[in-house]
C-alpha cells in the first residue's frame, strides 16, 4: 500500500508515525506548499517523492491512499481531486469548511467507489471505547456534557483566519467533543442546534468561546463547550459525561457511577486507565487509526467515521454558526 501525505505540518507527522509502524506500506509521497517543510519530512520519513500540489502528485500517479492534513479550506478540493482519480482519502477533521463542501466529497466517493474516511480520532481513543462498552449499564442516556476546549492557549496562523479554518474553536475543538458524545450515543441524527459563540480572549475574525446545545432524534441532549485561550476547563479534550437513568459515566477520569438506591450506594467501576494522561491525544489513538483506514481498503469496508458522520458534525458546526447569528435554534435535516 503506498501513501502520499498533503501537508507536511503537526497532524501529518503523528499520522505518519502510524503509517510508519505498519506492516506492508510505504510511505511514498508528500505534498506540501513550503519546499523547506516538505524536504524536512521527506527526509525524517524516507520519502522520496516530493509535490508542490495534489494535482501534481495525481498526475504522476502510483499511490493508493492520501492522508490530508492540510489547512481546513484545502480539505474539500484535495479530497475531491483524490477521489476522483480513485486514490482513497483519509482527510482531517473538520472534513470541510460548510456542509456543501462535505456533500461534494461524498459524492466524489460513491462515485469513484475510493473510501472517504474522517479522521476523528477521539472513535479510537481507548478511554473512550472503554466508556462506550459501559453504557448498556446506564439505562437510557439523558444528557451529555462534553468539552473542546483549551484553557491557556490556543492554536495560531491560519487556524484563526476564518477564510482558511471556516471557524474558530468550535469548528477546531468543539467538533471533537461533538463527535465523541455522538459516538458514545450510537450516532443519532441530529434535530436542532442552539449555540453562542464569541470572541473575547483574542482578535481573531474565528470564535474563541463558545456552548452549544444539541437535541438528537432518540431525545437526548448534548451540550458541548468549545474555546481557546479560556481561563479553565471542566474536562480536557474530549471529555465526555453521560448522565442515564440508571447511572453516570465520564470521560478522564474515565468510570461509571451506579447508584443502588437499596443498598444506599453509589457503586463506582473504574476504568483503570491513567488520568491525567502523558499526552491527552496519544499517538496510539492514531495509530489504531491508521490501522483501521487501511483495514478498511484492504476488506473493502465502508469506514466509520466516514462521509456520513463527518457530514453529521458539519451539519451541526454549520447550525452552530447559523444559531449563533440569528439568535435562534435551528433546525437540523
Ligand atoms: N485530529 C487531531 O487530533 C488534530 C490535531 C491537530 C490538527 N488537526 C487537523 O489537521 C489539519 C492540519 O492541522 P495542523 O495542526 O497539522 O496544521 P499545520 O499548520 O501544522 O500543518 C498544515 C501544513 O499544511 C501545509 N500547507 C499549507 N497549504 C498547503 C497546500 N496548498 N498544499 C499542501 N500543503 C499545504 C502547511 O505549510 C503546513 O505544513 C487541520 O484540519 C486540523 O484541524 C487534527
Amino acid at each position: 500500500m503506498k501513501i502520499a501525505f498533503a501537508g507536511a505540518g503537526y497532524i501529518i507527522n503523528i499520522h505518519a508515525k502510524a503509517a510508519r509502524a505498519l506492516a506492508d506500506v510505504e510511505l511514498a509521497a508528500v505534498v506540501e506548499k513550503y519546499p523547506d517543510r516538505s524536504a524536512e519530512f521527506a527526509k525524517k520519513f524516507r520519502i522520496k517523492r516530493i509535490y508542490e500540489t495534489v494535482d501534481d502528485l495525481l498526475k504522476a500517479g502510483g499511490v493508493d491512499a492520501l492522508v490530508i492534513g492540510t489547512p481546513n479550506f484545502l480539505h474539500a478540493s484535495q479530497a475531491i481531486a483524490a477521489l476522483e482519480a480513485g486514490v482513497h482519502v483519509l482527510v482531517e477533521k473538520p472534513m470541510a469548511q460548510d456542509v456543501r463542501q462535505a456533500e461534494k466529497m461524498i459524492e466524489a466517493s460513491e462515485k469513484s467507489g475510493a473510501k472517504l474516511m474522517v479522521a476523528h480520532c477521539w472513535r479510537f481513543d481507548k478511554d473512550v471505547n472503554w466508556l462506550k462498552d459501559q453504557t448498556g449499564k446506564l439505562g437510557k442516556i439523558i444528557r451529555t456534557k462534553g468539552y473542546g476546549v483549551h484553557a491557556h492557549w490556543g492554536p495560531s496562523g491560519w487556524f484563526t483566519q476564518k477564510a482558511l479554518a471556516g471557524g474558530g474553536a468550535m469548528a477546531d475543538m468543539g467538533i471533537h467533543a461533538i463527535d465523541t458524545a455522538r459516538y458514545l450515543l450510537n450516532d443519532p441524527k441530529p434535530v436542532s442546534v442552539f449555540a453562542k459563540l464569541g470572541t473575547h480572549y483574542t482578535d481573531f475574525d474565528v470564535d474563541d468561546t463558545g456552548v452549544v446545545f444539541i437535541e438528537w432524534e432518540n431525545g437526548t441532549s448534548s451540550y458541548v463547550e468549545s474555546g481557546w485561550w479560556q481561563p479553565h476547563t471542566d474536562g480536557p479534550e474530549a471529555a465526555t459525561q453521560l448522565y442515564g437513568t440508571q447511572g453516570f459515566g465520564q470521560l478522564f477520569p474515565t468510570q461509571v457511577e451506579l447508584p443502588n438506591a437499596e443498598a444506599q450506594k453509589v457503586e463506582t467501576i473504574k476504568s483503570g486507565f491513567k488520568f491525567p494522561r502523558k499526552e491527552q491525544c496519544p499517538q496510539s489513538m492514531y495509530d489504531t487509526q491508521m490501522a483501521y483506514f487501511l483495514k478498511c481498503i484492504r476488506e473493502n469496508l465502508v469506514p466509520v467515521p466516514g462521509g456520513a458522520e463527518g457530514l453529521v458534525n458539519m451539519k451541526v458546526i454549520e447550525a452552530a454558526y447559523q444559531s449563533n447569528r440569528e439568535g435562534r435554534v435551528v433546525e437540523v435535516k
